[in-house]
């Protein structure tokens, strides 16, 4: 008698472990010779086994996987509304176009609306505001928290000012009390991008639940993973149909893959010019995109979501070992540093070389990375000088001279789980024996 296919999936899963345990070993680290890694994925058998399960499904696109990340999701946050993404830069793309939904009404964006942004950060926060035609106006950052400086946003803010999207950079939260007074003032929306910032809280509640809609990555070097992937989340309901409409190729149907009629008028509706009772499932709201992830990206994101807390609470004591380490050189380098209200769940440990520190950044970062230890830039430095920038329609609220400096002087160290004490004592280490070398 043949064996029936529920039994061949349990073999198959129970065969993962096995495979997990011989092919994934955790090898000894040897300092000088393994590399110490900034960022990278952190899993175990759990993963890889809800990806087989889900492979042999073979289903594909969104199905029972995502439905559960996404309510697992938005009940971890405490948000209403989660919608899974194929990437971070997808999530701000559908997130920011969503403001300018005509669901909104008078209040939505308008092509040539000013948008606070800044110019130490990531490009995909900022991309979207000139795709939509927006007016992106730049505020500096403070050097240490690296985020923005709030008395130069209130300072900025003219009557063409309609909406404020910043990240918490490095997963440490903004001044949020601030912005959101500033947001409730002159009536902005706020769209919080959490890309590294997940599971960072501001006075006691997660980051991402403060602002209209915020948005989160996904990719390897963030506090979850799915390979690629993302996630907006918001409580309010006419951007959440926005969001999922822009995502799902902009239809106006809600209806899950696969699924027909949910709103129970699938041919009795009037849109537009169509003819009365078109098929709703081809009834377009929005000039969309079609940015879903697949249910094999949501089924690693099932299993990674469950070891977040723990992801999170490693990632702060990692920082404690690296803020304990860097302490003797603080003559050296500014260390960075959070607002009292906020628990960063950090995604690095950013620090900027002092002007008077007789090295230069790209000095001990190219020591470091001969040494096997893993830096990064804060990402663009001013993007403004990126190649892509130039002649953008911008406009500068002040100088941008702290901007500058990060692009020069700052670099970050990894504080994801997958590094250890012995890998942060090294590279104090080193650091240390490049100072000596250049006798400071
Ligand atoms: C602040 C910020 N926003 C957006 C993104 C984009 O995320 P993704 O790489 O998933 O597109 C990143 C990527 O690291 C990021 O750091």
């Amino acid at each position: 008698m043949s064996r029936s296919h529920q039994d061949i999936r349990a073999d198959i899963l129970n065969l993962v472990k096995e495979y997990y345990d011989a092919r994934f070993q955790k090898s000894e680290f040897i300092p000088g010779i393994t590399p110490v890694r900034y960022a990278g994925r952190v899993f175990d058998f759990r993963e890889i086994s809800s990806l087989v399960d889900s492979s042999l499904d073979f289903w594909l696109t969104a199905g029972r996987f995502t439905k559960e990340f996404e309510l697992e999701f938005a009940s971890f946050l405490g948000a209403k509304y989660s919608f899974l993404v194929n990437s971070g830069s997808s999530a701000n793309l559908v997130a920011f176009t969503a403001l300018m939904s005509p669901l909104l009404k008078e209040k939505k964006l308008n092509p040539g609306d000013e948008v606070i942004s800044v110019a130490a950060g990531f490009p995909t926060t900022l991309n979207p505001i000139i795709q939509n035609g927006l007016i992106p106006v730049f505020i500096d950052v403070e050097i240490g928290t690296y985020n923005v400086i709030v008395e130069q946003v209130k300072k900025a803010i003219g009557p063409k000012t309609k909406a404020i999207f910043l990240a918490h950079t490095l997963g440490n939260p903004f001044n949020i009390d601030a912005i959101v007074e500033v947001c409730r003032k002159h009536e902005l929306f706020l769209i919080e991008d959490c890309c590294d910032a997940l599971g960072s809280t501001y006075k006691n509640k997660f980051v991402g639940t403060f602002g209209h809609a915020a948005t989160f990555s996904f990719y390897p070097a963030h506090h979850i993973t799915m390979g690629e992937g993302g996630a907006v989340i918001t409580n309010d309901a006419f951007l959440s149909r926005a969001i999922r409409s822009l995502r799902d190729w902009g239809r106006d149907c809600y209806c899950n893959g696969g699924d027909n009629n949910t709103c129970g008028k699938r041919f009795t509706g009037k849109y537009g010019n169509l003819p009365a009772g078109y098929d709703h499932k081809y009834v377009y709201s929005h000039i969309g995109y079609n940015l879903k992830a697949t249910d094999m990206q949501a089924a690693i994101g099932v299993e990674q979501l469950k070891k977040l807390p723990e992801f999170c609470s490693i990632r702060r004591k990692n920082y404690k070992n690296w803020m304990e380490g860097f302490k003797k050189f603080e003559d050296k380098f500014i260390l960075p540093r959070a607002l009292s209200e906020s628990d960063p769940a950090w995604f690095a440990f950013p620090v900027t070389v002092r002007e008077d520190a007789g090295f230069t950044r790209t000095e001990l970062t190219n020591y470091l990375d001969y040494h096997k230890i893993e830096t990064r830039n804060l990402f663009g430095g001013n993007l403004l000088k990126q190649p892509a920038y130039s002649g953008i329609n911008c406009r500068i609220a002040d100088t941008l001279d702290n901007t500058d400096r990060i692009m020069n002087d700052t670099f970050f160290l990894g504080t994801f789980p997958g590094i250890t004490e012995a890998q942060i004592a090294y590279s104090i280490e080193k650091i240390e024996s490049f100072l000596n070398s250049k006798k400071l």
